[in-house]
């Protein structure tokens, strides 16, 4: 039975590390990148380019506003999210490398969070590189700018063209050399250089999605095929002794 193969990997496992992709906070509201209802079916992924969101701040910006900011604030992590906390807890779980920027595991608990796109949570200052609680700052008026030094404020994530924080890059990748056991969560395993973070695992292989990844095939050893929320409920009842 795969749920109970799955189980004993988890439980068994001395240094297991979760990936986590969009797919985890589907079911918090937040829309994935990819797939039918995907934000980059809507809006154009330029917003999201370096070059572009500094020609053009305020349209980004607008956009930014409207997809990561208005839309996402009130998003609440799922029984995903707080399953990987209950790991954590247990202290099973060593780590959440994740590609999602919206801070929703920290949210449920977790407190060793590799943010490998960093996150929405705060705005940094591409003049002196000041970094503010997102939280803290207007967007009313767009775009906003730094109270020393007048410059524009950009979401502290990860733009396209821009390179992955190298604390964020060199933690992701001990973890994965180290790890025995991988719990891949809701990514199409498409985007690098994250996506080519778990082929370095050695381990077991546990993956959760309700699609076929470019992971399935090649490096899954137990392929849940379920939602995150579904699939991981049936984790926790067979975890229970
Ligand atoms: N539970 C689990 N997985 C799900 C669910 C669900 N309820 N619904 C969809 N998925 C899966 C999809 O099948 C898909 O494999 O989540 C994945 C979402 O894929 P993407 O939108 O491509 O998200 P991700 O793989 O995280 O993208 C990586 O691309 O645009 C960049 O920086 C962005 O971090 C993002 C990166
Ligand atoms: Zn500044």
């Amino acid at each position: 039975m795969l749920y109970k193969e799955a189980v004993k990997i988890i439980k068994n496992s001395k240094k297991l590390v979760a990936f986590t992709g969009a797919g985890i906070s589907l079911e918090s509201g937040i829309p994935t990148f990819r797939g039918k209802d995907g934000l980059w079916n809507k809006y154009d992924p330029l917003i999201l380019d370096i070059d572009y969101f500094k020609a053009n701040p305020k349209e980004s910006w607008q956009k930014i506003k409207e997809i990561f900011y208005d839309f996402m604030i009130d998003s609440k992590p799922n029984f995903a999210h707080e399953y990987l906390a209950f790991l954590e807890n247990k202290g099973i779980l060593k780590a959440v490398i994740t590609q999602n920027i919206d801070g929703l595991h920290q949210v449920a608990g977790n407190k060793n969070v590799i943010e490998f796109h960093g996150t929405t949570k705060k705005l940094v200052c591409l003049g002196c590189g000041i970094k503010y609680k997102s939280e803290e700052i207007s967007l009313d008026s767009l775009p906003p700018v730094c109270d020393k030094c007048g410059s524009i404020l950009k979401p502290d994530f990860v733009f396209f063209k821009e390179p992955i924080p190298g604390n964020a890059y060199r933690k992701s990748y001990k973890l994965v050399k180290e790890a025995d056991a991988l719990l891949i969560i809701g990514t199409t395993g498409e985007i690098m250089p994250a996506s080519e973070f778990p082929y370095l695992c050695k381990g077991k292989f546990i993956e959760i999605n309700p699609e076929i990844s470019k992971y399935t095939q090649i490096k899954t050893d137990i392929f849940l095929q379920e939602k995150a929320t579904v699939a991981t409920k049936k984790l926790k009842e067979f975890f229970m002794p």
